[in-house]
């Protein structure tokens, strides 16, 4: 499965069946892992056949069968939460197109443990990956006029982006990012939160996809005549 596909049937799955990863998922997750972590300087971990991410109230009423995680982990930098944002969305995408389902918990999850873990590193959540009970199903969406503006005519890249950006999972579903588009330049930016670094970089992983990175190139700066 291409990973545009697997962000069309990705949905938060908070459910799982009795049935642990195979020799090859496991291999082929674990070289995705290494090359995210190589390539953006974190700490991301899989563990398997370990509910310890989740407390026991968890575990009994919305975590059911959650057995193996993504450890969203690094050094604490500034844009640690944006780098391990852009990160976790590869992961879940690639672990989706394995036919795998997943769940990403920020809030919701067993901090010390966790960070016991970490060995020093920084935590910001964990990715629950394994066989859905379910595949979840889309959830409520703003509109692409909602969250973006193209100066000028908007050529396909730009339209196709928000979609993929709208696909996104984000923290409560709040979905508050603001898209500028102006020729080939894009400015993303994201409503003050606790998590909104997280959905950030989220976020602009998913419009990279749907736009493709080889159409546009990221603006830091709103320009005067935007
Ligand atoms: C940064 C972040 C933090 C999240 N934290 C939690 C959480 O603590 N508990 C929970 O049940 N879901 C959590 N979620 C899942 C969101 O509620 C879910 O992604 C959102 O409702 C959109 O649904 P979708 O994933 O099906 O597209 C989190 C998602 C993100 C991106």
């Amino acid at each position: 499965m291409t990973m545009k596909k697997a962000m069309l049937e990705r949905h938060t799955v908070r459910k799982y069946i009795d049935r642990p990863l195979g020799a090859d998922t496991v291999s082929q997750l674990g070289r995705r892992l290494d090359e995210c972590n190589s390539r953006y300087g974190l700490a991301v971990r899989l563990m398997r056949e370990d509910s310890s991410a989740f407390g026991a109230i968890t575990k009994l009423f919305v975590a059911k069968g959650a057995r193996n995680f993504f450890l969203l982990a690094g050094s604490p930098t500034p844009d640690l939460d944006e780098r391990l944002g852009y990160c976790g969305a590869d992961l879940m995408l690639f672990s989706q197109a394995l036919g795998l389902n997943t769940w990403w918990v920020s809030g919701s999850f067993n901090r010390r443990a966790m960070t016991a873990l970490a060995d020093g590193d920084r935590v910001i959540g964990v990715i629950a990956v394994g066989y859905g009970a379910s595949q979840g199903k889309p959830h409520r969406s703003r509109k692409a006029e909602d969250v973006s503006v193209y100066s000028g005519i908007m050529p396909p890249w730009f339209k196709s982006g928000v979609e993929a950006a709208l696909m996104a999972p984000t923290s409560f579903n709040k979905q508050a990012f603001t898209i500028k588009g102006k020729d080939d330049k894009v400015l993303i930016t994201y409503a003050h939160g606790i998590f909104s670094h997280i959905d950030l970089g989220i976020v602009k992983y998913h419009f990279e996809l749907g736009a493709g990175k080889e159409n546009f190139e990221w603006a830091e700066e709103l320009a005067a005549d935007w």
